[in-house]
């Protein structure tokens, strides 16, 4: 098995060689922390994107889903605090003319710290650096740099400018620049959420929901990220898969551990062991929130957020009311009240949950015997999270075996996603499916003819054995 650096390594390979996940525009060497999903990552995620989707409007009657537009007005990013406050203290090293968030710059001198066996003083410079974080001091966080000798990785050197604030949104024009109607600046939502709040009396209205109700959204966010080598974990362009949950005021505490508890059942059904998962609460809250955790899933690159839980108050709502001058009260009649609703916030990363699921799924194997030596690279996806749940291979191409082979592709085909193949021998076929995290195969034979029976092979044991043909949609079924 590959150490940890050289495990991510391998995955981010064999995620391009399988058809999982491309950089974007290769031909024109790729565009920095963007990416392209390929035949097998986009069914991944579409699967992945389909299983949250469910656990949250099908699981609960109370929450709906919705869609909402990328652009919205640009005054929703003034009243949801996003122009004056999503932005990330940077620094720049005036060699290399480097720009690092001053946060990452930190915790990768403490891996360093933590890599020599130097843990106590890794603990107590990220501590530090917690403080001054949450107390917004700029200068006490140079100083931590500087008194620490923490250098560039480019230039080698510690000549570091000012700390500043850089926004993390993209801007865009909309209207026409030279015609009558004026350009305006418009931005790509970095996050997914404020669709849902300006929606919120819609939706409750005309679903006539009553609190607590929550409402999901799954879609594209855009961040002008500037530490962007880690793969898909932090990109430019990424899905989120965020719920809203709105609740009566002063419950916002017990609601806030129902869905630190419920998000974490999710987790945990996805078959990825518990000691993989963490809680982390934040030290420094965003501007929106009075309590927030990440879970944070065990990353060959280390304990690393996927999911945050936020309550975030009334925050949103009783801005977009000031700011859109509309109302964004709900009637209460069990307690004969108007109130803007309390909002706790779920928010998973679909991207950073395509790449905890490779991380956990991806095993190399060495099936070596004392006759011959051999080995395997497996993705151990959970069958309902598969590409493709069964490939049907007929054992060579004659002999009326591909017609049935066709048979079974056509009666299982509308039921869950096959893959037929008649080349090469079947050994490396299989191969071929465990590398793309298939959890079945079934082989037709000349046995097949006489008795309507299959090999099936089961990717995780690789043990084969003999089932008839009109049990095999079962058997698939059951384990999706
Ligand atoms: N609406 C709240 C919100 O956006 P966040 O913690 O900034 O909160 C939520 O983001 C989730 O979105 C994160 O836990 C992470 O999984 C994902 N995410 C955030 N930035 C990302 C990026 N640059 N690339 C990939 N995923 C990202």
């Amino acid at each position: 098995m590959a150490n940890d650096t050289n495990r991510f390594q391998a995955i981010i390979a064999h995620c391009k060689e399988y058809g999982f996940i491309f950089p974007s525009s290769e031909i024109y060497d790729g565009l920095s922390a963007v990416y392209d999903y390929g035949q097998y990552g986009s069914e991944l995620k579409k699967n992945i994107k389909d299983y949250w989707w469910k656990s949250m409007t099908q699981m609960h009657e109370n929450i709906v889903g919705i869609d909402a537009a990328i652009f919205m007005h640009p005054t929703t990013w003034k009243a949801s605090g996003h122009i004056d406050n999503f932005s990330d203290p940077m620094i720049d090293n005036k060699e290399s003319k480097k720009r690092y968030r001053v946060d990452h710059l930190i915790e990768g001198y403490a891996d360093e710290l933590d890599k020599q066996g130097r843990k106590d003083e890794s603990v107590i410079l990220l501590a530090e650096m917690d403080r001054l974080l949450a107390g917004n001091d700029y200068h006490g966080l140079k100083k931590l740099i500087e008194n620490n000798n923490i250098k560039c990785s480019i230039s080698g050197t510690a000549m570091w400018t000012d700390i500043r604030q850089f926004n993390l949104m993209f801007s865009t024009q909309i209207g026409s620049v030279s015609g009558e109607e004026e350009a305006n600046e418009i931005y790509l939502r970095p996050e997914t959420a404020q669709g849902i709040f300006v929606n919120f009396l819609n939706v409750q209205k005309t679903g006539r929901l009553k609190i607590p109700f929550g409402i999901a959204q799954v879609g594209k966010a855009f961040r002008n990220e500037i530490v962007a080598r880690q793969f898909i974990f932090r990109m430019r362009e990424f899905e989120q898969m965020e719920m809203q949950y709105f609740i009566r005021p002063g419950t916002q505490k017990e609601w806030y551990e129902y869905w630190k508890e419920t998000r974490m059942k999710w987790h945990l059904s996805l078959g990825i062991p518990a000691e993989k998962y963490r809680f982390h609460d934040h030290v420094k809250l965003a501007h929106y929130a009075d309590a927030a955790c990440d879970i944070e899933y065990d990353f060959p690159i280390g304990f690393k957020e996927v999911e945050g839980i936020h309550s975030r108050t009334d925050f949103d709502l009783k801005n977009h009311q000031q700011f859109s001058k509309k109302k964004m009260q709900y009637f209460d009649n069990e307690v004969n009240q108007n109130y803007i609703p309390y909002v706790i916030e779920t928010s998973i990363g679909l991207d950073r949950t395509v790449l905890m699921i490779l991380s956990e799924a991806y095993n190399e194997e060495n099936l070596s015997t004392d006759e011959k030596t051999d080995s395997r690279v497996v993705l151990r996806f959970p069958a309902k999270l598969a590409p493709i749940k069964l490939a049907v291979f007929p054992l060579i191409k004659r002999d009326g075996l591909p017609e049935i082979a066709r048979n079974i592709m056509n009666d299982c085909k509308a039921a869950f996603r096959c893959f037929y193949e008649e080349k090469d021998a079947i050994g490396k076929r299989y191969r071929r499916m465990d590398a793309i995290g298939t959890p079945f195969c079934v082989t037709i034979d000349h046995q097949t003819k006489e008795d309507n029976m299959v090999t099936l092979r089961y990717r995780d044991t690789m043990k084969q054995e003999r089932i008839p043909i009109l049990s095999i949609m079962n058997t698939v079924k059951d384990a999706i």
